[in-house]
């Protein structure tokens, strides 16, 4: 007997679902789908209800109007998953519900919270005999209906609770759930802070090559759309490739004109990828792909900057006259992508070292393949290169990413010069192409930094020939001293 028909003999519910906005609902959908029994609670009655008579066919549903029936409604130890917006409506929740439950019970929470914010949580509902779950899950509202990437952090004992139910109503792969126990406390909520980094800079890099065919290659959306169909047929098959497509080859049926010539050129964010870089500048990590993307965000927001600079100089408008500059351009896009990924994956790995998550850098690759945002054919290379070498510095030297790289570099240098020539904004490929060549630098122009730093602020410096910290007396007779 399964899980799901022990509960229903019990006559009650396995899991409950709290806050039933189209997240929430989809959820709790895609669980009763699945064959588990789940209890419905929101603020408001209306939303309860409206699911049931417009769902209740799907499964089993168990609508409760106050707290106390939702938490009668659960067996035991309890599974109680939040659904609300992140920030205080989570903490009045948790408060809400904490006092009424019993010592194993869990609270699972699946919005975008701040990791910090969940490991203050689960600390404080440890205290109290309780497990608290943060759970990053990705995909949106139809891969919360049709299965997400699921990305639980919490206790170990919870994952044992939560785990099978949560891997079953997962994307899967190849077989494979897309959902895996991440580690302890914070370690689920960080991880989905980072993937959504990624996906930030993911979309700028898709962002700059589709401006680079526009205005350099001189092509229109609908042509432009063709190229993507195209990518998304090889290395580069994935769901943002898919979807860029698809906003491209769009027609406002208002105007006639391509969609995305209507769309005002304003691009917003709810914040992630801000934490992302807020989190990473902490952490002392070089993500600098995550960071432009969000700056490109930034200044395309402030439209008040723009219109001022209206008036500044630019290079005449040029047409590159390359049959293959498209093709160029898909390599750049990949090398930067690439990049990125490498950038990300460093963050977890210094997250993980920071916080003793122990996170297995392989698996999340593994559970990004399928149901979230930034999922891609792509993310089997990083799996199989974190399956080589656990261990391993950078991305960027694993056998096949380090020979994509030098296949691409050629067309990635030309293209991000023709960018720069012509005036085309390209802060995605120009800075993981700078990431890219500091890191195999020999030597970096940091040791003049030293100097400077030294010269005004007597700072100190190490030197390549010997041990210790020296000064060099630059206000005096310039002799060096150790200090
Ligand atoms: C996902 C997405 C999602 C996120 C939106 C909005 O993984 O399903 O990352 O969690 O909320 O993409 O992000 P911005 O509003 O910050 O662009």
């Amino acid at each position: 007997m399964d899980k799901a028909q022990e509960g229903k003999q019990a006559g009650k519910a396995q899991i409950g679902v709290t806050g039933l906005a189209v997240m929430g609902r989809n959820l709790a959908r895609n669980l009763a789908r699945n064959g588990y029994t789940v209890a419905l609670h929101n603020r408001t009655t209306a939303k309860t209800k409206a699911l049931v008579e417009e769902f209740g066919d799907e499964g089993d549903f168990v609508p409760a109007e106050t707290a106390e029936e939702f938490v009668a409604a659960l067996e035991r130890p309890r599974r109680l998953v939040v659904m609300v917006k992140a920030g205080e409506p989570t903490d009045a929740v948790i408060e809400e519900f904490a006092p009424l439950l019993e010592p194993g019970d869990m609270i699972v929470d699946g919005g975008n919270a701040h990791f910090a914010d969940t490991r203050r949580r689960e600390a404080a509902l440890r205290e109290r005999g309780l497990h608290f779950v943060g759970a990053g899950v990705s995909g949106g509202e139809e891969g919360a209906l049709n299965g997400p990437s699921i990305m639980p952090g919490g206790s170990a004992e919870s994952y044992a609770a939560l785990g099978p139910m949560f891997e079953k109503i997962a994307a899967q792969v190849d077989g494979t759930p897309c959902c895996v126990h991440v580690g302890p406390d914070g370690a689920g909520h960080f991880v989905k802070m980072v993937h959504n980094g990624i996906e930030y800079a993911d979309m700028q890099l898709i962002a700059e090559s589709y401006d680079l065919l526009r205005h350099a290659a001189g092509l229109d959306p609908a042509q432009i759309a063709e190229v993507f169909r195209t990518w998304n047929t090889g290395r580069l098959e994935s769901y943002l490739i898919e979807i860029t497509a698809e906003v491209l080859a769009h027609t406002d049926a208002a105007t006639g004109e391509p969609f995305v010539d209507v769309v005002l050129d304003q691009a917003e964010q709810k914040g992630t990828g801000r934490w992302t870089v807020q989190t990473a500048l902490d952490l002392g990590v070089p993500v600098g792909g995550i960071a432009e993307a969000v700056f490109a965000r930034s200044v395309s927001g402030h439209a008040d900057l723009r219109e001022a600079a209206q008036g500044l100089p630019g290079p005449a408008p040029e047409r590159v006259a390359d049959a293959g500059f498209a093709d160029k351009v898909e390599q750049a896009l990949y090398a930067s992508k690439i990049v990125a990924y490498a950038q990300g994956f460093h963050q977890i790995a210094a997250g993980s070292a920071e916080y003793g998550w122990d996170i297995d850098l392989g698996a999340m690759a593994t559970i990004w393949r399928g149901g979230c945002i930034i999922r891609a054919r792509f993310l089997n290379r990083i799996r199989e290169a974190y399956e080589a070498d656990p261990a391993m510095a950078t991305l960027l030297t694993d056998e096949y990413f380090a020979d994509a790289l030098a296949g691409a570099q050629d067309a990635w240098r030309e293209v991000t010069a023709v960018a720069a020539r012509i005036g085309v904004p390209t802060p995605g490929f120009s800075s993981a192409l700078a990431y890219y060549d500091s890191l195999r630098a020999k030597r970096l122009p940091a040791a003049l930094v030293q100097g400077q730093r030294d010269f005004f602020g007597a700072h100190t410096y190490r030197r390549v020939d010997r041990d210790g910290s020296f000064h060099t007396l630059w206000g005096g007779d310039r002799s060096e001293v150790e200090a």
